[in-house]
């Protein structure tokens, strides 16, 4: 069956203290809300709709890059959860499984936690949330559960008794029910509470009168952190390195300081592949086996096989791809570049929407010159072609299979197989021109000292 989820982003984030919506500052290299949207397409969601408010043009953008698809309404008022859902009824009109509801600053919530719920709604709940054991319950919803273990209401601090205070088990925000419960009983929701808003959360209670089955389900306090402040963001952060680095322990990566690497929430890095310190992984990065990646190298949207080569001080960005035993040196940086077997970028180059054969050889200092000002145009570099040291590769330009080009050379045309391509100027050698030169040069100093002796 189809299934489908909310994600509630429409509140401000006051507590941040920033320009930038809440939900847009970037925890593991994306921005927060990729991660509610990465739940709720690991949840098997192929609709999601993502409620806006504050900052909603920015969010709408950021929910889009994710996925072209994601739908976006607007909750121009901020009434409380429960209006928030409420929003999204009319995308979901002919959504008739289930639906999750999920929060944008809410980022780790795991896929074995949202399958538990889908195993709840499946084993007969009508409506399921996702609960956790408080350390601090402080403003936390209670889950009030009865002597069966179903879940009765969910009491909102500010309106909680004494007795109800006491409990320490807490609604994460995270609710499970079929579109049509869920919409019908949002409806029945009304903001006579202390905070005059319309609570997600009496749904359950309200579910509980109409006879159907309510229940939770609880997973570790630490998936259900919420972002709220700068210090929950960078709390959150260290979370996700401390649990990237678990991960390359797991898969058996070598990395010589690992608190010196900075992940992003998707890197991907293979076994015996070897990450020397201070490496900065942007998101969508996969490693091979074997690869080595030096310090201080930068990569992103990128692809390394198995026994590449990256820096020291290196640059890859979005579309570079190495194949087996690729190497890139220090002060290079690619982009949209593709690097054949054994093709070699070792000094300071620039190599954009480019592709560079097996074992090519591309000196010191080869810039491809793709961009015009206005259009990218591509250069593409033949198997075993040698780029001579400082050769400016004026794109769109293809050099051929073990072609050559002169050091210095401006390559504007396109070269042939096995050709020698020079673009530039012929050398001229003067005999005994140079101590020549000099002489005439320090007489007319001497000459400069003498005259302004006699001023
Ligand atoms: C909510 C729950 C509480 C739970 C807590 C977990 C309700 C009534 N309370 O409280 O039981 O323990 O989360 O963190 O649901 N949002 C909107 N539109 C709105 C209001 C909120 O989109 O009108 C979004 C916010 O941007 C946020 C999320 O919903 O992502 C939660 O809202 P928030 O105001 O933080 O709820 P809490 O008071 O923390
Ligand atoms: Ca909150």
């Amino acid at each position: 069956m189809s299934s489908a989820a909310i994600i509630l982003a429409a509140g401000k984030g006051t507590r941040m203290n920033s320009d930038l919506p809440k939900v847009l500052h970037r925890l593991g290299g994306v921005p927060l809300i990729w991660h509610a949207l990465r739940s709720g397409s690991l949840s098997g969601a192929d609709k999601m709709v993502v409620v806006t408010g504050h900052g909603g043009e920015k969010v709408a953008k950021s929910a889009k890059a994710f996925d072209p698809d994601v739908l976006i309404v607007e909750q121009a008022e901020q009434l409380g959860t429960g209006h928030a859902v409420a929003q999204a009824r009319a995308m979901l009109e002919d959504h008739d499984g289930p639906v999750f509801v999920l929060y944008g600053d809410t980022p780790f919530i795991s896929p074995e936690t949202l399958a538990a719920m889908q195993q709840c709604q499946m084993d007969g709940a009508a409506v399921v949330v996702l609960g956790f054991q408080a350390a601090e319950p402080g403003k936390y919803g209670r889950l009030i559960h009865d002597d069966q273990g179903d879940l009765v209401e969910i009491v909102e601090a500010r309106d909680a008794s004494a007795e109800q205070l006491a409990v320490d088990i807490c609604n994460s925000g995270v609710v499970l029910a079929d579109a049509k419960v869920l919409f019908d009983l949002v409806e029945k929701v009304g903001n006579d509470n202390a905070s005059g808003e319309y609570y997600l959360t009496d749904i359950v209670a309200i579910a509980r009168a109409k006879g159907l089955k309510t229940q939770s389900v609880l997973c570790a306090e630490a998936e259900t952190l919420g972002i709220n402040s700068r210090v929950e963001l960078r709390r959150a952060e260290q979370m996700l390195q401390a649990a990237k680095r678990a991960e390359m322990d797991d898969v058996g990566v070598s990395m010589d300081d690992p608190a010196s690497l900075v992940f992003a929430y998707d890197t991907i890095v293979g076994r015996d592949a070897h990450l020397g310190a201070n490496i900065v992984f942007g998101p969508d990065v996969t490693i091979e086996s074997g690869a080595i990646i030096h310090p201080f190298s930068h990569l992103e949207g990128c692809h390394v096989s198995q026994y590449a080569t990256v820096g020291p001080f290196a640059r890859l960005r979005p579309g570079s791809e190495l194949a087996e035993g690729a190497k890139v040196g220090n002060f290079v940086e690619t982009k949209n570049a593709i690097l054949a077997e054994g093709a070699k970028v070792n000094h300071l180059s620039y190599i954009g929407d480019a592709s560079v054969g097996a074992e090519a050889n591309i000196g010191a200092g080869t810039i491809t010159c793709n961009y015009d000002g206005v259009l990218k145009h591509r250069t593409s570099i033949g198997a075993r072609a040698f780029i001579g040291s400082n050769t400016a590769l004026v794109a769109p330009v293809s050099i051929g299979d073990e072609a050559m080009t002169g050091s210095g050379s401006v390559i504007t045309a396109n070269v042939e197989d096995g050709a020698l391509a020079l673009g530039r100027a012929q050398q001229v050698t003067k005999p005994g021109m140079a101590r020549k030169l000099k002489a005439r040069l320090e007489a007319k100093k001497a000459q400069q000292k003498n005259d302004l002796k006699d001023e």
